[in-house]
């Protein structure tokens, strides 16, 4: 530091750099620009023409490390090429791509059991802006196919699988088979299952999505999400430029909480599905229980597709009460170890119930027609010890059927 520099100089100025060696972990750089060695260099980093980076909004080095961790984990052991960018959560990672996707006159087609806030942002944002959604059941092959050739202006088609909360799947060869046919781009959430238990890219999905919040960070202290793409160039180009423009971009530290989280994915999502499976058999087999949505149990419609889909069967399950709504609720009410908490993929076990807290603003009708009833219960099976799950749940419910 110059010594002929005023105090307040000294306290603004930010000195040298003084690391003689290299970090072992990721350094974040809580940094809204980067400086220029001359003006020269800022005007070719400006143009392109050299690589760097110049302000936070349009990239950091700690986020963008990030991204191609998580670029790498959705294209593992994949030959192809792919880019992908971190935004600031799942919902914008959602509304950045659709954005950057759509144009005036385009349509979404879509399934009406999604996650309620996307369902929420197709229909209070989307469709106002002049981007009208169709929901359809999308396990509908023909069905579905009935509307893409009626509507050529269907542009995307997006899905859930496994949906949140009731665990549903659709076939993703087969529907990227028929957008295909029908010149439509394909955007699966893979929130769910992170791609240690699923790649949609394998199926030949265009664009994958997820809300990094969930099981990719799993510790429940990071808001952000994710976007990854087949088109290198229309990533690069109209995705960035829209992340850009519209301030979706994600924020260093939180980037920085998820890539802690993502040294332990595997283990947890392991765990995650070995835990889920006791609690999945213990709840199928409770006589105060009408039945449970786990995908590993052969008595769920879709477990054959989620075979063919996913690696593990994941850590997530919903299940309704013999009582309905009011079971429900003693139920949530009397558990002590598992936690009521409107997140999931944590690695504590997480209790939600869909109706009056995720699927709130979904209309009723369109909640029932997809099997999101009043009653059911969502939980997020968490990596502790397994019999201190089962024992909440037990108490729990055995106190629950003195009530009934
Ligand atoms: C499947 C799914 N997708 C997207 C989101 C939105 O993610 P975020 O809360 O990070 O915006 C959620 C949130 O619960 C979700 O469950």
């Amino acid at each position: 530091m110059n010594k002929s520099l005023g105090f307040a100089s000294h306290c603004v100025h930010r000195g040298t750099d003084r690391a003689t060696t290299r970090s072992h972990t990721l350094p974040i750089y809580p940094t809204s620009s980067f400086d220029f060695a001359s003006l020269e260099q800022g005007q070719r980093i400006f143009s392109g023409s050299e690589k760097g980076h110049l302000y936070g909004r349009f990239g950091n080095p700690t986020v963008d490390e990030v991204s191609e961790k998580l670029t790498a984990l959705e294209t593992y052991s994949l030959d192809m090429e792919a880019a992908g960018m971190m935004v600031s959560s799942g919902m914008s990672a959602i509304s950045t791509l659709m954005l950057g996707l759509l144009r005036p006159g385009d349509k979404v087609l879509t399934q009406g059991n999604l996650y309620g806030g996307t369902t929420e942002l197709f229909r209070s944002l989307l469709a106002p802006l002049g981007y009208p959604v169709h929901f359809t059941n999308l396990k509908d092959l023909d069905g579905v196919e009935a509307m893409l050739e009626k509507e050529p202006s269907i542009k995307v088609l997006y899905f859930e699988t496994p949906a949140n909360p009731t665990m549903a799947c659709v076939d993703m060869a087969a529907l990227v088979d028929l957008a295909r046919r029908y010149d439509c781009i394909t955007v699966a959430d893979n929130t769910f299952c992170t791609p240690y238990i699923q790649q949609p890219f394998r199926f030949g999905v265009d664009f994958v999505i997820h809300s990094t919040t969930k099981y990719l960070n799993g510790h429940g202290n990071s808001v952000a999400g994710f976007i990854a793409g087949r088109d290198v160039e229309l990533m690069e180009d109209t995705i960035f430029s829209t992340m850009k423009l519209a301030g979706t971009n994600c924020n260093p530290w939180d980037a920085w909480l998820l890539f802690n989280g993502l040294k332990t994915l595997e283990l947890r999502m392991e765990r995650h599905s070995e835990n889920a499976m006791r609690v999945a058999h213990f709840l199928e087999g409770h006589p105060a229980v009408e039945g449970v949505n786990y995908v590993g149990l052969l008595s769920h419609p879709d477990h054959k597709l989620a075979q063919k889909q996913m690696r593990r069967f994941g850590g997530m399950l919903s299940f309704e009460l013999k009582g309905g709504l009011e079971a429900g609720e003693a139920f949530m009410r009397k558990l002590q170890f598992c936690i009521l908490a409107p997140t999931m993929g944590d690695v504590d076990t997480l209790v939600m119930h869909p109706a009056s807290m995720s699927h709130r603003s979904v209309p009723r009708e369109l909640r029932l027609e997809n099997d999101i009833t009043d009653g059911l219960v969502r939980l997020s099976v968490g990596i502790e010890t397994v019999e201190d799950i089962l024992g909440d749940l037990e108490q729990a419910l055995s106190g629950l059927r003195s009530e009934v």
